[in-house]
């Protein structure tokens, strides 16, 4: 078993896949290493590849403002993404580089042992909960794997696409926060 600095170290290093000839900052995940609830979006930004931190763009700051509405703040939660580096131009990550990234998050969520898996998006909900998720019918529903529960959202820049978005990812975020008090404490 490898530690979360040894990991973090590898993922800094990493050219398993071609984005590492096109980033300027491999992004690993960021939070609370104690948390119950595990964040997954699908890769870095334009912004998230400047600074290496992950959500600090303008998607970072709708996730501030759900979390907000469920009163929940980043000291409390830990939050990665699919692929680690930026893709050119935000395109979607491609199977391959999912693949090639893949072990990373794995080695997160060992290491984290979630009791909540919120993914943020389609690419993370059809990459964590199952192929054909469709992010419009099922956001805000859970499913229990291992003991975990698992749901997904909206991601934030759907949001910023279509506002109208807003008021239900708050609920949905409120019914993870809640689930989140059922587990026992963070
Ligand atoms: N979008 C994502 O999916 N992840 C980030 O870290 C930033 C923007
Ligand atoms: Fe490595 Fe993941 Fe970056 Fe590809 S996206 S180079 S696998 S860290």
């Amino acid at each position: 078993m490898y530690t979360y600095e040894e990991l973090k170290h590898f993922v800094c290093a990493c050219n398993r896949c071609s984005l590492c000839k096109t980033r300027n900052h491999p992004v690993m995940g960021k939070g609370n290493l104690h948390s119950s609830i595990l964040f997954i979006a699908e890769a870095p930004g334009q912004t998230e590849d400047q600074n290496g931190i992950p959500f600090t763009g303008r998607s970072g700051q709708i996730f501030d403002q759900l979390l907000t509405e469920a009163d929940m703040s980043r000291e409390e939660i830990y939050l990665t993404n699919v692929v680690k580096c930026h893709p050119p131009r935000n395109r979607d990550p491609l199977p391959e580089e999912q693949e090639a990234c893949i072990p990373y998050l794995k080695y997160e969520t060992l290491l984290l042992r979630p009791k909540i898996i919120v993914c943020l998006g389609r690419i993370a909900a059809q990459r964590i909960i199952r192929p054909n998720f469709r992010i419009t019918r099922e956001h805000g529903t859970f499913v229990t794997r291992k003991n975990v529960s698992l749901t997904a959202v909206y991601h934030p820049s759907a949001i910023l696409r279509d506002p109208t978005k807003f008021a239900e990812t708050v609920r949905d975020f409120q019914a993870i926060k809640k689930k989140l008090q059922n587990t026992g404490p963070m």
